[in-house]
């Protein structure tokens, strides 16, 4: 895979929540995140499990690679990294929706080489850790999930100790018009059904000046996901 290592230059928001290319045509909420993901979880693994490893397992090699000992997975869901982890990681997972974390909990019972520390039911958007509670934090699939991912972002921040890492692993939309972004806009209405956001813009959930500071690395399937790494002292 072609590691891009890019840095993106910022831009000013033109449409929708802070972004760009503009915040989703169809809103989801607190609701219908758990009600998607009560349908999801038991074919979650199955279905989405293939084409999601391998930006799962570049953002799980890049945490690894980091000197942070604590390490939160915002939106754990069914805890398909948590296996992955090296024993010296302190892991803690939240997301919304407790049948997806009842499949992480079983998931964990098994033993991991890392410490599981919790799997807990939380809003990423507002959680309940003091301040500087992890050395990292990552969120796999989730920005384009979250009812709203800059709040989701500054909690990211906020539990992040200064100096620490965020990163995100998600599909954007395609930044130039074109057939991939056509597709996206035609997906996008069946958005509460899937309960994401194929037309998911990247200045959705990052500022501009976390755009211009962020590393990019393109993911398997074909470049359809981008792992983002975030310094956590840029805001
Ligand atoms: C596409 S799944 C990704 C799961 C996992 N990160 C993975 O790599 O397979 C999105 C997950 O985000 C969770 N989620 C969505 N909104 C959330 C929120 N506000 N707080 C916590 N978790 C949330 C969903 O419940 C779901 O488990």
């Amino acid at each position: 895979m072609r590691d891009m290592s890019v840095i993106i230059e910022g831009g000013q928001p033109q449409r929708g929540q802070g972004g760009g290319q503009g915040a989703p045509a169809v809103p989801l909420d607190a609701q219908a995140v758990r009600d998607a993901y009560r349908r999801w979880a038991g074919v979650y693994d199955t279905v989405f499990g293939f084409i999601s490893a391998p930006g799962r397992m570049r953002a799980v090699a890049a945490i690894n690679a980091l000197p942070a000992e604590r390490v939160l997975e915002v939106g754990v869901g069914t805890g398909l990294a948590l296996p992955h982890y090296t024993p010296a990681k302190r892991v803690t997972g939240i997301d919304l929706s407790p049948e997806m974390l009842e499949v992480a909990r079983r998931r964990a019972q098994d033993g991991m080489p890392a410490t599981i520390e919790a799997l807990l039911e939380m809003d990423a958007e507002a959680m309940t850790f003091p301040d500087a509670s992890f050395d990292a934090a990552v969120a796999m699939f989730v920005a384009s999930v979250v009812p709203n991912p800059r709040r989701m972002m500054a909690e990211m921040r906020r539990v992040v100790r200064p100096g620490g890492t965020i990163m995100l692993v998600n599909h954007f939309l395609a930044p130039k018009p074109g057939i991939r972004r056509g597709l996206e806009r035609i997906v996008a209405p069946f958005s509460r059904a899937l309960g994401w956001h194929p037309d998911f813009a990247m200045d959705t959930v990052l500022s501009p000046a976390q755009m211009a500071a962020a590393t990019l690395q393109t993911c398997n399937p074909l470049g359809l996901f981008t792992l983002v790494t975030v310094p956590r002292d840029v805001v």
